[in-house]
């Protein structure tokens, strides 16, 4: 028999299995979102060792060879394709997270986050999109080749992480240690969006990210703000002061030297961000906002996705309960969150925020600054060979012209990749933009999950360069 014959017949092998177990595959995702493996609520949450003690038992019901490696903190799953000896096949890493964000506010869930439930095409869940969903979707394409004997022109190991949400701090150790094994042609992921089902997307740069937490203390206790309310400083209004004078009414970064490794966008790129589909109105309604608010002289288009920003993730200070309650509060706390966009470090940036801030505080309160992870922004060229083989496997899975975007979200472990194992990481999101990625509802479309399985089986063979075209 032809390779060509055999090809296509594994395809459409392929294809059916896909097809025909479709049901099982969103029931077993059921199973797996059921898990309340949040890592935000620290090590090894009772949610996190059943969700790893499924997916390992899973990935060996598929027929990979499986390990579970502990860490200090959360433990990765790591999955591999079974090897033959002397094999010259290229190899790909597929990463992912199995790790959710917290699901509060419950009460704004239309069914508990960790009790799925599927509404119209979308299946409900705190992870279902982010991440377990896309990850899921190659994990079945592999099952795919393994249950119908299919020629799987590629090695691949699974690397499904627990700690994407609090930063990966044990991940690029676990790189470090296990490089050789590890050494891959290139990582894929989806853990970033598509912009629709007729606008497939393959994301070429993610936005890097570094943060810190600023605590005002004032008055050693709350105060009565009428006995003392005019004669001492209030740290909450210092802090919004504060705060207040970080940005311009333009939507600029008014910290020097905060833009002074951008990297400007070039006439390629701001064309192609034209070309992503995008309205105003829609956009505005959807998000429930009156006007928006942006870096002037750019698209939201760019503004979300290759422009740095500040923001303010949360503000605490004094009281919060029912009625009033007339003090001056003790102190104010901030946490902040800078994106950035190559070529800015993240260190940099953190010690330049800092800088500024400890030059800008008034006398009349004590400072406190905590400093949290970062992670350094990513770019690939869009012109690589890899990057073209995947726009294909988008064309023609999903049946229209795919788009190139950046990322305006993170995913700091790709940069690892790079420096530790010298691999690329192709971005193919599976998330759409309304899925509610760390909010509550959070959703993962089921025709989105179909189409990620056979992009996924479709993938490996032009990436390992055995694609034959069927129509040829
Ligand atoms: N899947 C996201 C990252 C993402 C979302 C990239 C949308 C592109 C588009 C990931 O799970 C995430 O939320 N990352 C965090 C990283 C942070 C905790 C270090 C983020 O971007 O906030
Ligand atoms: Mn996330």
């Amino acid at each position: 028999m032809s390779n060509r014959h055999k090809q296509n017949q594994d395809t459409q092998r392929l294809k059916r299995y896909l097809k025909e177990n479709q049901s099982r595959f969103v029931k077993e995702l059921c199973e797996y979102i059921r898990f309340p493996s949040v890592s935000a609520e620290g090590r090894n949450s009772r949610g996190v060792a059943a969700c790893t003690k499924w997916l390992v038992a899973h990935c060996r019901n598929i027929g990979l060879d499986v390990q579970l490696h502990s860490t200090q903190g959360n433990p990765i799953v790591v999955a591999r394709t079974p090897r033959k000896k002397d094999n010259q096949k290229p190899h790909y890493l597929v990463y992912g997270h199995y790790d959710v964000q917290p699901p509060a506010p419950l009460e704004l869930w239309k069914s508990p986050p960790f009790e799925p439930r599927i509404r119209g095409t979308s299946l409900f869940g705190r992870g279902a999109s982010d991440n377990k969903g896309q990850h899921f979707a190659h994990l079945k394409a592999v099952e795919a080749y393994l249950k119908t004997n299919s020629d799987l022109p590629c090695e691949l190991t699974f690397i499904i992480e627990g700690e994407e949400e609090v930063g990966s701090p044990s991940l690029s150790g676990f790189l470090q240690r296990n490089a050789k094994l590890l050494k891959c042609d290139a990582v894929i992921i989806s853990d970033t969006t598509l912009c629709d089902l007729r606008h497939p997307t393959l994301s070429y740069g993610l936005r890097g990210i570094s943060g810190l937490e600023i605590t005002l203390h004032g008055p050693s206790r709350d105060l009565h703000s009428g006995m003392f309310g005019g004669s001492i400083e209030n740290p909450a209004m210092a802090l919004c002061q504060l705060l207040s004078r970080l940005r311009d009414q333009h939507g600029r970064i008014t910290i020097p030297g905060f833009y002074d490794d951008v990297l400007e966008l070039s006439p390629f790129e701001r064309m192609q961000f034209e070309n992503q589909p995008f309205n105003l109105e829609d956009y505005k309604k959807e998000l429930g906002v009156p006007e928006l608010f942006g870096e002037k002289g750019f698209t939201p288009v760019e503004q979300r996705s290759a422009r740095p920003t500040l923001e303010i993730n949360g503000l605490t200070s004094g009281y919060q309960g029912a009625g009033g309650k007339t003090i001056i509060p003790s102190w104010a706390k901030a946490k902040l969150t800078m994106r950035l966009v190559p070529n800015q470090l993240p260190e940099k940036v953190q010690a330049m925020v800092v800088e500024h801030l400890k030059s800008v505080c008034p006398k009349t309160v004590r400072m406190e600054i905590k400093l949290e992870h970062g992670g350094e922004p990513y770019l690939l060229s869009p012109e690589s060979d890899k990057v073209q083989l995947a726009l294909e496997s988008l064309r023609s899975t999903f049946g229209h012209e795919p788009v190139l975007a950046r990322e305006g979200g993170s995913i700091p472990i790709v940069n690892d990749f790079k420096h530790i194992l010298h691999a690329d990481s192709l971005l193919l999101g599976l998330a759409l933009p309304d899925d509610n990625a760390h909010s509550p509802n959070e959703k993962f479309n089921l025709e989105v999950f179909a189409k990620g399985m056979l992009l996924s089986a479709d993938l490996w063979q032009r990436l390992a360069g055995s694609f034959v075209n069927a129509n040829r």
